[in-house]
């Protein structure tokens, strides 16, 4: 079926190879992961100066360290002699600099080249110009975000589209997120396409055929229509619902700078291309996704709550095991799709129905990045 005879209550998908094409992988990582601010850390994942973490980004390896300054840096993970990769573990701690496995050229946590063998003997070797490369850095909300590009786009572009979407510039900061404390991480592997997982989180049809628990606690969502995207909307509690738990029982104290108006209420926020953000009044669920493959996705998600939980050892698992369920639950869905992204019937794509038509403008979007088709 083409687009051009599709009845109106429908819109088309992107068709089947962009979820299973290399070359199309290949397009995104360059103009989308390489191009915008990507969330590569919680910031205190990198709690200490030496702290580090290295993460892919698009198609270049990234590392994130703090200075003795306290500032957050980040480099290209890539010896500046002959090209080694310098750290090659996911996370760790160094004392005061990254030394190259292969002929030991060593690097400040400020990238300066301090020192290698027979460097003395080199005094044109400038120090700066062979110090590792950097990437532009930020901190918000208590994350990492680094950007590859040489003439990165403005931060604000990042802030806007979680302020759009709750129709009030401070309402994000009643959360005080960078205060909060990491209760919970769990990584999920997943074995689907990014945008199937954007695409997922986007809508709420599926949330009363797949999301039993979370449509008790918030009854609007199964009916199907995604009220989440209405801005400033916060889904609410259902009338007996205590808390944003597995059962609806109590959740933990609310966070003191939720105003009433949030209490009582779910937000979700996507933030392009690779985060999402679930607000609640005793916690804020972080998702942020690592794309490796075309058909393979890393999806980090912290549960973060009042430091005064976590260090107090608060029970969290009934908050903690709600949106995880819904997490498992819905990357089946994604894994149960990827396959049929292959089939001859999805060469076309599939389709959209009114209650997810705005996910036609993330497809928009991609094709705009892309350079594939002008946007609508
Ligand atoms: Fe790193 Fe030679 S490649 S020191
Ligand atoms: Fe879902």
């Amino acid at each position: 079926m083409t687009s051009t005879s599709l009845p109106e209550s429908l819109i088309a998908t992107l068709p089947g190879s962009s979820y299973t094409d290399p070359g199309i992988f290949a397009q995104e990582q360059e103009r989308i992961f390489e191009r915008m601010w990507f969330c590569v850390a919680r910031s205190s994942d990198l709690a200490r100066p030496g702290a580090f973490r290295t993460v892919d980004v698009g198609r270049e390896s990234v590392l994130v360290t703090r200075a003795r300054d306290t500032s957050v840096r980040a480099y290209l993970n890539v010896c500046r002699h002959r090209g080694a990769r310098i750290c090659t573990q996911s996370s760790g701690e160094v004392k005061r600099a990254f030394q190259c496995p292969y002929h030991a050229w060593t690097y400040d946590l400020t990238g300066r080249l301090v020192a290698a063998p027979n460097l003395t003997k080199m005094p044109d070797v400038s120090r700066t110009e062979y110090g590792l490369a950097a990437v532009a850095v930020r901190e918000w909300l208590g994350y990492v975000w680094a950007c590859l590009a040489e003439d990165p786009p403005p931060f604000a572009e990042v802030v806007d589209e979680v302020v759009t979407r709750l129709g009030d510039a401070e309402a994000i900061e009643h959360y005080d997120m960078a205060a909060l404390a990491v209760g919970k991480r769990i990584v999920y592997d997943v074995k689907a396409n990014w945008k199937l997982i954007v695409e997922n989180f986007m809508e709420c049809y599926h949330c009363a055929t797949i999301h039993p628990e979370l449509t008790e606690v918030l009854p609007e969502f199964a009916d199907g229509y995604a009220a989440q995207y209405y801005v400033g909307h916060g889904a609410a509690f259902g009338a007996g619902i205590q808390g944003f738990t597995v059962d609806g029982s109590p959740g933990l104290e609310r966070i003191p700078g939720v105003s009433e108006e949030q209490d009582r209420r779910y937000y979700a926020i996507t933030v392009k291309p690779q985060v999402f953000i679930n607000l609640v009044p005793d916690h804020v669920i972080f998702h942020r996704m690592y794309p490796v493959a075309v058909d393979r996705t890393v999806v980090e998600c912290d549960w973060l709550y009042l430091p005064g939980v976590v260090e107090g050892g608060k029970d969290i698992s009934r908050s903690v095991e709600l949106f995880d369920r819904v997490n498992r639950q819905d990357f089946d869905a994604c894994e149960r799709t990827q396959p049929g992204m292959s089939s001859r019937l999805y060469a076309e794509g599939g389709v959209l129905v009114p209650s997810e038509h705005h996910i036609a403008a993330f497809h928009d979007w991609v094709h705009e990045r892309l350079g594939t088709r002008p946007p609508q």
